[in-house]
């Protein structure tokens, strides 16, 4: 069977960053209309790849999300995907963790992801689309280092989020799923010193880091007609990191 996914309208957020650009070139050498986005400086970065449309949105905002989707369907015609990448992490211990930092893992890792949601379903159901959202390993059994509540706790959200999501948009035929990568190969862990890197895969029974392409891969799958029939499912992308 194939993919399915020609033509196909696909919305992914964070896609200036290490994992949500390798994302959209793929749905993009699938054959889908990418729409790509982000905030302002990382779609400027992003602004050569070919074949993909660059949007800036500030995804903090309902605003934002739904200028996203407007977008795409003025673009495209239609909206059938939606995967949401936007994150960010800051590691702290919990009585160092500040307010302000704490609301911005929660505001832009699990709050974007509803926003986008809230603003693509009437899209979606038109076109029996689905969404794919990008949790953690965090989400399921906390940070290797313990260090980072309110991530873990943003992307716990995540996956409560698509287990509802999914029953909810079940009878509307909208699958909702995510995917939980381990530690990434991504240019901020590639920064890190040779020996701490081996110290991370040396943790992973694989004893390789997913890369970018793997959870791409998995993203893809999910979203494709392949999956017609997996709705709620979380598919860990870790290399055994975390079994469940
Ligand atoms: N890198 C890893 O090891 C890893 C592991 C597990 C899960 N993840 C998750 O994968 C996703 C992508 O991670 P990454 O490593 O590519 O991170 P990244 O920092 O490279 O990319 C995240 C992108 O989100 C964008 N973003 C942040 N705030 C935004 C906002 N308000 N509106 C719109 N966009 C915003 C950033 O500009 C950035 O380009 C995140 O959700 C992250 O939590 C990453």
């Amino acid at each position: 069977m194939q993919l399915g996914l020609e033509k196909k309208s696909v919305v992914v957020t964070g896609a200036g960053g290490g994992i949500g650009r390798v994302i959209a070139r793929a749905f993009a050498d699938e054959g889908a209309r990418v729409l790509a986005t982000d905030l302002d400086s990382a779609v400027e970065a992003a602004a050569s790849d070919p074949g993909i449309v660059h949007f800036a949105a500030d995804l903090c905002t309902l605003d934002g999300a739904e200028a996203a989707v407007a977008q795409a369907v003025a673009q495209f015609g239609g909206l059938h995907v939606v995967v949401n990448c936007a994150g960010i992490s800051e590691p702290a211990r919990l009585e160092e963790t500040t307010e302000a930092s704490w609301q911005r893992a929660l505001n832009i890792n699990l709050s974007a992801s509803w926003r986008m949601c809230r603003a693509a379903l009437p899209e979606l159901k038109k076109t029996r689309g689905n969404i794919v959202n990008i949790a953690s390993f965090a989400g399921k059994r906390g940070t290797l280092f313990g260090d980072n509540a309110a991530y873990t706790a943003s992307k716990a959200g995540v996956i409560g989020l698509t287990h509802a999501l999914a029953l909810e948009c079940a009878q509307d035929r909208v699958r909702v799923n995510a995917v939980a990568p381990g530690p990434v190969e991504t240019p901020m862990l590639q920064a890190l010193p040779a020996e701490k890197r081996e110290r991370l895969a040396a943790m992973i029974p694989l004893g390789v880091l997913p890369s970018p392409q793997d959870v791409a891969a998995a993203v893809v799958f999910l979203a494709s007609a392949r999956a017609a029939a997996i709705t709620g499912e979380i598919t860990d992308v870790n290399g055994g990191l975390y079994l469940d």
